[in-house]
């Protein structure tokens, strides 16, 4: 039996008639741009999340880039954000000017560790070289970052926050999503991530009214927004009187409306996500190093279940002979990276997330995993233990 890692053909079993219909529709219709499921998946976007604005954008990347500028970060700017993550979460940085600033993690959620930041604004402020700015928290695996403790800290020391949900949308605390404490949250529509589409996706949601009218423009070729036109003679439309310098970062409708069909089960899938992982836990806890912390009172949407172990290499090989793939996520933390060399600040250990790069492993993880098979794969982890 061959077991998938993520079941994407599943789920397009149990809606395929819906998406393959909504594809239809837009094909038919000619809206390929901008078409009015765009602004339909906007709309349930934002009722979704509880964000007073949702824009989509042409990728999680683009909607961290899109959100950066939008808070105006450039350059000479500090951005913190965690060391151990996706390199997507820093590469935007310094492509608006800023510094990206590593944090370490916390060793039981792997999200960025409020103290740690606290200490790293205060060493970054008393060098006196970088302004700190603004914070890119992560829902690393789809747990959310601590919001309430890390934009209190943002607060007390002047900066914004950027909620990184590209694997955690969905994810609450206290039944309240990233943007009831981030400034602005990014999301990315992968198809591997909890929602993805058929191709490359993303968007921005926000309570602001200001990063939200920003955003619009940016994402449409710094198109002239709502207050740029204000009290202005305009005869001619609006995307013509190009007010900043933008780009080309829409959601193509044939994406938008396969998220429509997806987002109506999305629900259900972070339920039966939830079921899949409390089945792993219930068997391995206390049998591999580590298996998944979620805080009191948070919901993780579970993009990934990540286990430790210790002797890594040789589970995986254990693993890949009986059929059960894994993945390390991620092997090494964005401070050694070589495209961050010249950026690595001097300004803390990354103990937590040096050692979290060589033991966690992730383990087959979809809504749609049924107990036979979820079956087999504890059972080749269990083995691996016995022999
Ligand atoms: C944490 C994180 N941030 C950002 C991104 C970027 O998303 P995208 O691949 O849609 O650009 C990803 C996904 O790849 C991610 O995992």
């Amino acid at each position: 039996m061959s077991i998938a890692f993520i079941d994407l053909q599943a789920q397009r079993a149990r809606i395929s008639d819906k998406i393959d219909q909504a594809i239809s529709g837009v094909v038919e219709s000619g809206a390929y741009i901008m078409g009015p499921p765009v602004r339909e998946f906007e709309a349930q976007l934002a009722d979704f999340t509880g964000a007073a604005h949702a824009f989509a954008c042409g990728n999680g990347t683009d909607a961290l880039h899109l959100a950066l500028l939008a808070l105006g970060v450039g350059d000479g700017d500090a951005v913190f954000c965690p060391a151990f993550t996706f390199t997507a979460t820093a590469e935007p940085i310094p492509h608006t000017g800023a510094t990206p600033v590593f944090v370490d993690i916390d060793e039981r959620t792997y999200n960025l560790d409020p103290a740690k930041l606290d200490a790293a604004i205060e060493a970054v402020s008393a060098e006196g070289k970088l302004k700190p700015r603004a914070v890119i928290a992560v829902c690393l695996f789809g747990q959310p970052a601590d919001y309430p403790e890390i934009s209190a800290i943002a607060k007390k020391h002047g900066l914004e926050v950027i909620a990184d949900c590209a694997q955690g949308l969905g994810g609450v605390i206290d039944g309240k999503h990233a943007t009831a404490w981030a400034d602005v949250a990014t999301t990315s529509f992968f198809p591997a991530k909890p929602l993805g589409c058929y191709g490359d996706g993303g968007a921005v949601y926000t309570n602001r009214d200001d990063v939200a009218e920003i955003v619009d423009s940016l994402r449409f070729h710094g198109k002239a927004s709502k207050s740029d036109i204000e009290q202005r003679q305009f005869n001619h439309l609006p995307k013509y009187l190009n007010t900043r310098m933008g780009f080309n970062s829409r959601l193509d409708t044939i994406q938008a409306a396969i998220l429509l069909e997806k987002l109506a089960i999305f629900p259900d899938e972070i339920e039966k996500r939830n079921e899949v992982a409390a089945r792993y836990s219930a068997a391995l806890d206390n049998v591999v190093d580590a298996t998944p912390f979620v805080k009191e009172g948070f919901r993780s949407v579970w993009a990934q279940y990540t286990i430790e172990v210790s002797e890594r290499d040789k589970f995986q090989a254990h693993m890949k002979a009986r059929g059960v793939p894994t993945m390390v996520y991620y092997p090494i933390p964005l401070h050694l990276q070589p495209c961050y060399e010249d950026v690595v600040g001097a300004y803390a250990d990354f103990s937590v997330s040096e050692a979290k790069s060589k033991s966690v492993v992730s383990l087959p993880m979809h809504p749609y995993l049924d107990e036979d098979t979820q079956r087999s794969v504890i059972d080749a982890v269990l083995s691996f233990y016995k022999e």
